[in-house]
């Protein structure tokens, strides 16, 4: 009788942990299918060998690219160039700048002066030892596409310590990234609204974000989310053009700014909670391209989630949609709550005429999605609630700028939509903030 009581004991607790890790697991959602991931997990030993991944970032404008790579300690004469022709005979010296870390030292490159239309071919030396050459291109910037994603977040899916957690996150980000690049081979470059992996000092997880091999070729604009600002590795890995100082700066960086044709973006560290900081950036921004035709922000923290909280959006949505109002910005880029939505074109905490369009992004890789509100805030125009990762392609036109939405698992266009205004009735000053601030404060009550 004993022997059979713990015998229950153990079934329940057998059940009972079951239960639980069905439910963990739950939150993911992959896109790929198994035999997609059995191709997938015999490479992780050589992305986890690969200690000197190199990653591409969009420039301060449209000729400029920027590298940046880790390498060891002893590594003191890291090297760069790069040729038109792809055996590199015509190769040309760039400078690195190289930053002495605790454990690492940080390679940076910026390449200046690159034509519309050509593609340039890159190396530089892994711990001494020159990579193989690998293929940049610069897209026009006239009708140019740019594709957006968000929270590929690798090593969130379960125990981040875990090689099959990672691998399976990483086999579902590198899906993604190959899906939209067959869709969209001609993309100027990409941006991510933040947590590209879980743990803001994870290598392992940093070197997995990097692992796709498309993205040797494909800029990609990161933004700082709240699983990358505390610590400097962010900074140390993504070489971000016209970075702004900020008062209360993260330990990953600060928001920086770029153009790409006719359009301004401007990424702003939504962990910083201290508006004037987010306002010097976007001031900065703006004042160096006032004649911008389309102006948007990336931030992580979406001001107008449709999962809104009193808790974790209302000071964003006080502090960074009132700049946005009057700053006059198209359309802002986020993610964090890991479902896709879009909002009706919002100023003051209201539906308008003329403002700002939010979209968030869902998981890029599958990794972890929240559940939908059982009722969706009125300004939400649509939310996907389908465990399974998207992401948007914008094109921006002289008329309007158009986003189509995917799901990745079977390129069914999930969200289409065009923003078309484009008025510049910037109202910076102090008091214009403060009506905006107030209205929105009003519109929340
Ligand atoms: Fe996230």
């Amino acid at each position: 009788m004993k022997m059979k009581k713990s015998l229950a004991v153990i079934s329940l607790i057998l059940v009972f942990s079951l239960i639980i890790s069905i439910a963990a697991f739950a939150e993911s959602g992959y896109a790929y299918k198994e035999d997609a991931l059995n191709a997938f997990a015999p490479k992780w030993d050589s992305i986890q060998a690969d200690d000197t991944v190199i990653s591409v970032t969009p420039g301060a404008v449209q000729g400029e690219m920027r590298f940046a790579w880790l390498s060891s300690k002893t590594d003191t004469a890291a090297s760069f160039k790069i040729a038109e022709k792809s055996n590199m005979s015509d190769a040309e010296a760039i400078e690195v700048s190289t930053e002495n870390c605790d454990d690492y030292n940080s390679n940076k490159v910026t390449v200046t002066d690159l034509e519309e239309g050509k593609t340039y071919y890159y190396s530089y030396t892994e711990n001494g030892t020159w990579s193989n050459p690998e293929a940049v291109t610069v897209q026009p910037d006239e009708n140019f596409t740019v594709l957006f994603v968000s929270d590929a977040q690798i090593g969130r899916s379960g125990d981040e310590t875990q090689r099959d957690v990672l691998i399976r996150d990483t086999c579902g980000w590198e899906y993604t990234v190959n899906k939209m690049l067959t869709e969209y081979p001609n993309a100027a470059f990409a941006i991510s609204g933040g947590d590209q992996f879980q743990s803001p000092d994870s290598i392992t997880q940093m070197k997995a974000y990097l692992a796709p091999e498309k993205l040797r070729s494909l800029p990609v604009a990161n933004t700082i989310g709240n699983h990358d600002n505390e610590a400097p590795l962010y900074g140390d890995i993504f070489n971000n053009p016209n970075e702004v100082d900020e008062l209360f700066a993260d330990e990953a960086g600060t928001g920086y700014y770029y153009t790409y044709g006719d359009t301004l973006f401007i990424m702003l560290n939504s962990n910083n909670d201290f508006m004037f900081d987010a306002a010097k950036v976007i001031r900065t921004a703006v004042n160096a391209h006032p004649d911008a035709k389309w102006r948007v922000v990336t931030m992580h923290h979406n001001p107008y989630s449709a999962a809104f909280s009193d808790d974790e959006f209302s000071d964003k949505r006080l502090y960074f949609s009132s700049l946005c109002d009057c700053y006059d910005i198209d359309l802002v880029l986020s993610g964090h709550d890991h479902f896709y939505s879009r909002t009706k074109v919002m100023n003051s905490g209201k539906e308008a005429e003329e403002g700002t369009v939010y979209v968030q992004s869902s998981s890029a890789s599958g990794s972890n999605y929240d559940p939908l509100p059982e009722t969706l805030p009125s300004y939400t125009v649509t939310a996907f609630d389908v465990r399974v990762p998207t992401y948007t392609a914008f094109t921006f036109t002289d008329n309007a700028i158009i986003g189509t939405t995917y799901r990745t698992d079977n390129d069914e266009v999930i969200d289409s939509f065009e923003i078309t205004d484009n008025a510049s009735d910037t109202n910076t000053n102090i008091f214009s903030i403060a009506i905006s601030f107030i209205k929105t404060l009003f519109s929340m009550i």
